[in-house]
């Protein structure tokens, strides 16, 4: 199989698309979108699986063009283009972005983003992006359940299945479009689309430490800002976050 020349590369099964994208980063050009009917090693954020049946959409989008691109610009790219391509799909819905890497449908998420850098062998200079995006397109509620997950899907949210083609075309439009944005624009949008910003939150971090405060604003270079007690800001850059359920 030959690429580099064509934008939009097809697989049927591959282990993860972004470990083909790292591994075969030279053969693409900036700007391609590499996408797979399913994977068998689909990688989510902090070590965790993604589980990838056929039905959905399993893409990577290599960029190379920006020298010194910084990586949260990467991960607000990925997540504004599921967003906006989700929105042209079923505008009656009410999709959200929640910090940091995900698109939810009310209170459950419908894609979640992976960025991973690549860098030559032998060289620790960092020379592109992969953004990992997986969108749960025409998953059924069955499927659902049968993966044990909270998740919804396109499918459920319009009540009929979506062409994955057509789904990637535009997901792929909008990469190019929001990869050809200034980081101050794309920061401004990021943090209009953050649903729980100014909400009492829980941050839960990778060790298992849970911190809860007011989640104050996102700083400009990605990091949550939680507020704790009243004078005190917190600074995360990753952690998961959810709304903190009063319990009084
Ligand atoms: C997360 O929410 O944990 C991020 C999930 C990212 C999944 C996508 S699917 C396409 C790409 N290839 C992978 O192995 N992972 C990303």
């Amino acid at each position: 199989m030959k690429h580099g020349k064509e934008k939009l590369v097809h697989l049927e099964t591959i282990d993860s698309t972004n470990l083909f994208a790292l591994k075969n980063f030279a053969e693409f050009a900036d700007g391609t979108l590499i996408i797979a009917d399913s994977q068998t090693n689909g990688r989510g954020r902090r070590g965790r699986k993604w589980i990838s049946p056929p039905a959905n959409i399993y893409a990577s989008y290599v960029i190379k063009k920006q020298e010194g691109l910084a990586p949260v610009c990467a991960s607000w790219i990925g997540c504004l283009a599921s967003l906006n391509t989700l929105r042209s799909f079923a505008p009656k819905s009410d999709f959200w972005i929640k910090w940091p890497n995900d698109v939810f449908s009310g209170s459950k998420k419908i894609s979640g983003v992976l960025c991973e850098s690549h860098s030559a062998q032998n060289s620790n200079r960092v020379d592109g992006m992969i953004i990992g995006m997986g969108v749960d397109v025409n998953l059924t509620p069955k499927d659902i359940e049968n993966a044990g997950i909270s998740a919804t899907s396109l499918f459920i949210e319009t009540g009929k299945k979506t062409d994955i083609a057509k789904f990637a075309e535009i997901l792929h439009d909008n990469l190019l479009t929001l990869s050809d944005m200034d980081q101050e624009s794309l920061y401004e949008i990021w943090k209009r689309e953050n649903r729980l910003l100014g909400k009492k939150i829980l941050v839960r971090l990778e060790n298992g430490e849970e911190i809860s405060g007011i989640f104050k604003d996102i700083a400009e270079d990605g990091r949550l800002v939680l507020r704790i007690g009243q004078s005190r800001n917190r600074y995360f850059s990753s952690g998961d976050v959810s709304l903190e359920i009063p319990t009084d």
